[in-house]
């Protein structure tokens, strides 16, 4: 079957494009997506007939489906991702490389009649809005429904795109994805088709992606991980902007002051909850814009401007609840949501580690029967909940704004049981640049792996820089240099993950952590004391403000120290940090890295 006989576009190129994909693949349909509700109800039908999906209870979530992954496909694949530039040495050291060519000849034997016996979609989407000045198209080919359901949360994606995207005669990223599992004559199919052998690639020069074997949201999802961070880093590169792993949220103080906060924290560090946070300082107030990822421009009046290109949230499950995240249970509430790998109810509902109400039984993400008895946890550790943006009661009005909104503060923070402060102030552009290009922070289960390994992770970037981590760093130099520093947001560093002796968390975090959001703004105002310490300007006694707060001024000091002999051990792992990247880094960060040995006095 070829996609030209239902003419479904006037696009010659993603037609052609598409019928290549068909002639390699060979489905047994072609599906062009229009994003309707109709086509919703009819692939969400169609995952609970083929198992992959169970409709949950609509009284307690309407329009709502849980889904189990094979226990081999729960995470991003980090070995098995890979930046395929023309030349190696543009991919860096922190990158998979191999030759696009060898790379293409490889995958097209996957994909050589992979998808027979299946559905192709095909998704237009638009990462970011429709409105912008140059949108952001892309196209996924994909022969999974549960991707493409997902798709439709997280991207705006359907018909008005593709009319958009002829009436333009638009360029757009081709993102081919495949299960990798065929289905030969009458064999049935499992409920979630994948295969052992994955590769998630970026080609870089010609702006594409192909990814094979996994149907795991980061590596399957492609307007996501694989566009909007690794393919539009790259972009953002030739073309002076900046795609990062931020959220970004609007702070309103009591007075009615706005600031816009960006963030970049590693996967499963907090993001999406700063993001949604209810702020326990009377007065203050939160709204979202976003919760993973943040383009930035500069804007006409020399600042810069960040907007969110996503249309949904993909959060981590397990802690979050009412206590924790309230607005994102609200969220998730309304329905018309995708929950993988949490643990299923008797009743039709849904529940993980640190939700509330923990049922008495429940068919854990493997399969099994769970009781509060088992040894086993309910729900994968990533296990996570697939909602849409708008359903969010705190959205941010400037969310719908194509232009996004100018950044006040840019925080980096990662999860660090010692050494980091709960807050700390960058002096300068360069310095916050040093700050995180040095990020640590311990692996979590968001990529598969070793979890609560020390690792450094630049700009909470590592897994997603499309090119040389140095010469990203320098990337980051040049946008402080070519444009007014006074402009540019105030860059600080933060740690909610700071423990005491016994191994508890030392802050108490969610939020609380709106105290040091306060901190922060009334710092960028001039108004907030602060101690000049050797790695940055800590908050001066009594800055922060902890009125109500329940903890002790001894663990308060602890949360806020800086060791110098702590720090001193850090010296010799940023030295070797660097060195990895030879002469691509930027000399100014081995000159920041001398300014901290010397203030150290080391
Ligand atoms: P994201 O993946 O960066 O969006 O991170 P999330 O916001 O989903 O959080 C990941 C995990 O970190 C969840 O288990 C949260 O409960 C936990 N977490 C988030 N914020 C805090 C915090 O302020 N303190 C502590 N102790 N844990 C947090
Ligand atoms: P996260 O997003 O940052 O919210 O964990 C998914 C990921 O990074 O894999
Ligand atoms: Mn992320
Ligand atoms: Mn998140």
């Amino acid at each position: 079957m070829t996609a030209e006989l239902q003419e479904p576009t006037t696009h010659r190129g993603i037609l052609d494009w598409v019928n290549e994909v068909a002639e390699l693949t060979q489905p047994d349909r072609i599906h062009w997506c229009t994003g309707s509700d109709e086509e919703w109800q009819e692939l969400t039908a169609s995952l609970v007939g083929s198992g992959t999906f169970t409709q949950l209870d609509p009284a307690k979530k309407p329009n709502s489906f849980h889904a189990a992954s094979d226990p081999i496909d729960v995470a991003r694949v980090e070995d098995r991702t890979y930046i395929c530039s023309v030349d190696e040495k543009d991919c860096g050291p922190t990158n998979n490389w191999m030759d696009p060519e060898e790379m293409k000849t490889l995958m097209r034997g996957l994909y050589a009649g992979c998808m027979k016996g299946r559905t192709m979609y095909v998704i237009p989407f638009v990462m970011g809005h429709l409105e912008a000045e140059s949108p952001m198209f892309g196209i996924e080919i994909t022969d999974s429904a549960y991707v493409t359901a997902s798709m439709r949360v997280m991207s705006r994606m359907g018909s008005h795109v593709l009319r958009r995207m002829e009436e333009l005669d638009a360029a757009y990223v081709p993102c081919l994805h495949s299960v990798g599992m065929p289905l030969e004559e009458g064999q049935a199919d499992v409920a979630w088709p994948c295969n052992d052998t994955k590769y998630i690639v970026q080609f870089p020069e010609e702006r594409a992606i192909w990814s094979f074997g996994s149907g795991y949201g980061g590596n399957a999802l492609l307007g996501k991980k694989c566009y909007a961070l690794r393919i539009a880093s790259v972009m953002a590169r030739d073309e002076g902007w900046l795609a990062e792993h931020m959220l970004i949220l609007k702070l309103t103080s009591p007075e009615g002051v706005v600031k816009f906060v960006t963030a970049a924290f590693p996967s499963a560090c907090g993001k999406t909850n700063l993001a949604m946070l209810e702020p326990t300082i009377p007065g203050w107030k939160v709204e979202t814009l976003g919760d993973d990822i943040a383009w930035m421009r500069i804007g006409e009046d020399g600042r810069l401007w960040a907007v969110n290109p996503e249309f949904g949230f993909f959060g981590v499950a397990p802690g979050t609840n009412e206590h924790t995240n309230p607005n994102a249970m609200k969220t998730i509430n309304k329905g018309n949501s995708v929950f993988t790998n949490v643990a299923l109810t008797d009743d039709g509902d849904i529940w993980w580690e640190g939700l509330e109400g923990m049922p008495d039984h429940a068919t854990s993400w493997k399969g099994e029967d769970w009781t509060p008895d088992s040894d086993q946890p309910s729900s994968h550790p990533n296990s996570r909940y697939c909602t849409p943006i708008k359903q969010c009661d705190i959205l941010a009005p400037e969310y719908d704004d194509p232009r996004g909104v100018p950044i006040d503060a840019i925080l980096f923070g990662g999860r660090r049981k010692t050494t980091v402060p709960l807050v700390f102030e960058a002096r300068d552009w360069t310095h916050g640049t040093f700050l995180g290009a040095t990020l640590s922070s311990e692996t979590t289960a968001a990529a598969t792996g070793q979890v609560g390994v020390v690792r450094r992770d630049p700009m909470a970037m590592l897994p997603f820089i499309g090119y040389h981590a140095g010469d990203y760093f320098n990337h980051w130099i040049t946008m402080g240099k070519e444009n007014d520093a006074a402009k540019l947001p105030k860059i600080f560093y933060v740690n909610w993950f700071r423990r005491d002796d016994e191994g508890g968390f030392l802050w108490p975090g969610f939020g609380e952590n709106s105290r040091v959001l306060k901190w922060i703004v009334e710092r960028i105002d001039g108004q907030a004391a602060a101690k000049e310490t050797p790695i940055g300007h800590v908050p001066a006694d009594g800055s922060l403000d902890v009125d109500g707060l329940d903890m002790t001024p001894e663990a308060l000091e602890a949360a806020l120290a800086v060791d110098a002999e702590e720090w001193k051990a850090e010296l010799p792992q940023i030295q070797e940090w660097f060195e990895k990247f030879g002469d691509n880094l930027p000399a100014v960060l081995w000159t920041e890295l001398d300014g901290l040995r010397t203030r150290l006095g080391a």
